[in-house]
């Protein structure tokens, strides 16, 4: 899977860069092609003339020397992936920030590829709220984090903040260049978010979706090479890049944006929490509370996934959500056969760690062939992963 790949290899000053030879080493003897760069600090640990060896590359530490100027530009756009292993927390907070003073920092923020850290530290620094923040952004930014494992650290204690092994490392990017290819070509459609329906100028009906699982979903299915668009409605979550967003307000604007791009897709996803009901009139002024109670005339909104199910072509996939607190078996096969989809996504609100606002959720998914995938509660991310995985085998039973 790595033969002829092009690894972008980022250094940076933590005891575990000594792991960098055997990485950059197993990476060449895969058939990638490696290009390393160094932090300043980073040659206090390793030799740059180890590295320049293993990898047959000139090692890169300098935005300039006295006669020429290392492209920053060319080189993240040369990459297939960069890999920045070992993360110092320094350089972690560089990247959470957008400090510019290296190479390493140069290259980063104007790469074009997948970007993916490994990070190095003594576990109170890895579990201080500061570094577990700067992790959390960097991943909202779309770059991926391999995991710390626990064993022996530098500081001679025992814990969390221990770099992957060049073996975990490779098998990561084995594993990405594996699902990253598979979708390349197919055109996914998801809604995500909430809907807002217009009572007057200044409120809506609308509910407590924060799109989190839609965006998961779309950040996986971008990162496995589909083309994806993303109707989403207002939500306040970051985007990873590369996404084509089309931001809507109301189940109507959801509506009409999924009907004009429906045709052109392989795959559609309708996880957002669309209003069922809408204020029969949005009054043109703010309504004034000049009375004791007040009447909503509701009539019901478009339902989108219903209509794209009687457009379904053979060749396109339609998948529902199904969101129930009773009878959820019963109620999403309903909803498979009313609405002619091919998978509906169960959620039940009785399942803990399920539903609107968590990281997490815990799902069931039928399909129309009869089949009925169970899963855990899992981080969000992981979730998309498996709605994904189940996609790609009923589409080639
Ligand atoms: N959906 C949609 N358009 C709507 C309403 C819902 O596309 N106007 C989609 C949702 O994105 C989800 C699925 O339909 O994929 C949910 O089905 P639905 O029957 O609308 O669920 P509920 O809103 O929970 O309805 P009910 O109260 O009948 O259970």
């Amino acid at each position: 899977m790595l033969k002829g790949k092009k690894i972008l290899v980022g250094v940076t000053g933590s005891i575990a860069a000594y792991k960098m030879a055997t990485t950059v080493r197993l990476l060449i003897k895969a058939g990638a092609e490696v290009k390393v760069i160094m932090t300043p600090s980073a040659g206090n640990f390793i030799s740059p003339l180890t590295l320049s060896t293993l990898s047959k590359n000139d090692v890169l530490q300098q935005l300039a020397d006295n006669s020429s100027w290392a492209n920053h530009v060319m080189l993240g756009r040369w990459a297939d992936v960069m890999l920045i292993a070992p993360l110092s927390c320094n350089t972690l907070s560089k990247m959470a920030t957008g400090a510019c003073d290296n190479l390493l920092m140069a290259v980063y923020l104007s790469a074009t590829c997948p970007i993916v850290v490994a990070p190095a530290m003594d576990e109170d620094m890895w579990h201080h709220p500061s570094t577990q923040k700067n992790i959390a952004a960097v991943q909202a930014y779309g770059n991926h984090v391999i995991p710390v494992n626990n064993g022996e650290l530098a500081s001679g204690l025992s814990g969390d903040g221990r770099m992957a092994e060049p073996e975990q490392l490779l098998q990561w990017l084995n594993d990405f260049f594996l699902k990253h290819k598979t979708l390349a070509g197919k055109k996914v459609l998801i809604t995500a978010g909430p809907t807002y329906e217009a009572i007057d100028p200044v409120r809506f009906i609308g509910n407590a979706s924060s799109g989190k699982m839609g965006i998961a979903l779309a950040a996986e299915l971008h990162h496995r090479g589909a083309g994806v668009t993303l109707v989403l409605g207002p939500s306040s979550q970051k985007i990873p890049a590369g996404i084509d967003v089309v931001n809507v307000r109301s189940a109507k604007e959801m509506y009409d944006a999924c009907i004009k791009i429906f045709q052109q897709t392989d795959w559609a996803i309708m996880s957002a929490a669309v209003a069922d009901y809408r204020p029969a009139v949005a009054a043109g002024q703010k309504i004034k509370k000049n009375t004791d109670t007040l009447q909503l005339d509701l009539v019901k909104t478009e339902d989108i996934l219903k209509q794209l199910g009687t457009m379904k072509k053979d060749h396109q996939c339609l998948v529902g959500f199904a969101l129930e607190t009773n009878n959820e078996k019963e109620y999403a096969l309903k909803k498979l056969d009313s609405k002619n989809a091919d998978l509906i996504v169960l959620n039940s609100l009785n399942d803990a760690g399920a539903g609107f606002g968590y990281d997490s959720n815990k799902i069931t998914i039928f399909d129309k062939k009869g089949g009925e995938h169970h899963f855990d509660t899992k981080p969000k991310p992981a979730v998309a992963a498996d709605i994904v995985n189940t996609i790609i085998s009923y589409c080639h039973e």
